[in-house]
């Protein structure tokens, strides 16, 4: 089955770039929302990157045009009609995503395939929703989606091989390296990285070194772009609270345990630089 028009589910942070790389890899895409205001606001977002890629002349204004003329927004679920494949990014909320699901089982034609960009919610989860869990899988792109060039696919114990196959090959073309997993929670990456950034929190907590020193210990010691408390910072630490109650959840190992630094900070709305302070402070 080739995929031609390509449908997204949310056009925030997440569903905005991969609006945008799938548009840029030449397909035909179609992504909604809730309101006209929030689609608006997503799809400015597409715009200004779009504008300075032209600015910075990684992109030629004709270009720029012919991705833009790919994308349809719409508020309308019911418009999905005509999808092969549909990725939903909306808020990782488990209830919302299976009454996503549900719709678009309703909604998609036959052959088309189901994909989240969830980061730790169970697919088998949203798949039971539909009518075809053998064609539902995890597509989980990176953010930003347009600059990381990782995509992980994710297969439940219902996903087809060709369901498999051809999200490989619609990974690819949009030029992405891909790793497949299994629906575990946290998939390879943050199953990786979140015990590592709660052992950042926990080192600080104990008084072990400032945060600036652990930051800096990785940045500069082992070459990482940025330190642990700068990068959940950047994640959000709600976010990272999150994917430590959901790994906890599912493995009852202590590595996933968030301390309880890091439940204050986000009780006390300390999420990182979207609220202007973290770990860190921000210039809003
Ligand atoms: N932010 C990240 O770094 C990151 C990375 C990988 C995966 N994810 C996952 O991607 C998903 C989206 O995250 P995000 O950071 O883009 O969140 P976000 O809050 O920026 O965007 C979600 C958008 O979905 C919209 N939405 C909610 N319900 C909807 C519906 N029924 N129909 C259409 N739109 C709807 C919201 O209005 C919102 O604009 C989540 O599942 C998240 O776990 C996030």
């Amino acid at each position: 089955m080739g995929i031609k028009q390509v449908g997204v589910v949310g056009c925030g942070q997440m569903g905005a770039g991969i609006t945008q790389v799938c548009a840029q890899a030449g397909y035909q895409v179609l992504v909604s929302e809730i309101s006209d205001e929030l689609l608006n606001k997503g799809l400015a977002s597409i715009d200004s990157r779009l504008n300075r890629g032209v600015e910075k002349g990684r992109l030629s204004p004709q270009d720029k045009e012919s991705i833009r003329n790919r994308i349809k927004g719409t508020t309308d679920t019911t418009d999905f009609a005509a999808c092969d494949l549909v990725i939903e990014a909306a808020i990782e909320n488990m209830d919302l995503k299976k009454k996503i699901f549900a719709e678009l089982d309703k909604i998609c034609p036959k052959h088309a395939i189901l994909a989240t960009n969830t980061s730790c919610l169970s697919i088998i989860g949203m798949a039971m929703a539909t009518s075809r869990p053998d064609k539902v899988l995890g597509l989980h792109f990176m953010n930003p989606v347009p600059v990381m060039k990782l995509l992980e696919i994710v297969k439940t114990i219902a996903t087809s091989g060709e369901t498999l196959e051809i999200g490989q090959t619609f990974g690819k073309s949009l030029g992405k390296t891909i790793v497949i997993a299994q629906d575990t929670p946290g998939f390879i990456v943050n199953r990786l990285l979140i015990p590592y950034l709660l052992n950042a929190v926990r080192m600080l907590d104990a008084g072990v070194a400032t945060k600036e020193d652990i930051d800096a210990g990785i940045n500069l010691g082992l070459n990482h772009p940025m330190g642990p408390l700068t990068l959940a910072d950047l994640i959000g630490n709600d976010t990272v609270l999150f994917i430590a109650n959901a790994l906890y959840d599912e493995f009852k190992e202590p590595q996933y345990a968030p301390p309880s630094l890091l439940r204050r900070m986000v009780t006390a709305g300390w999420l990182g630089r979207k609220t202007g302070k973290g770990f860190y402070e921000y210039n809003k």
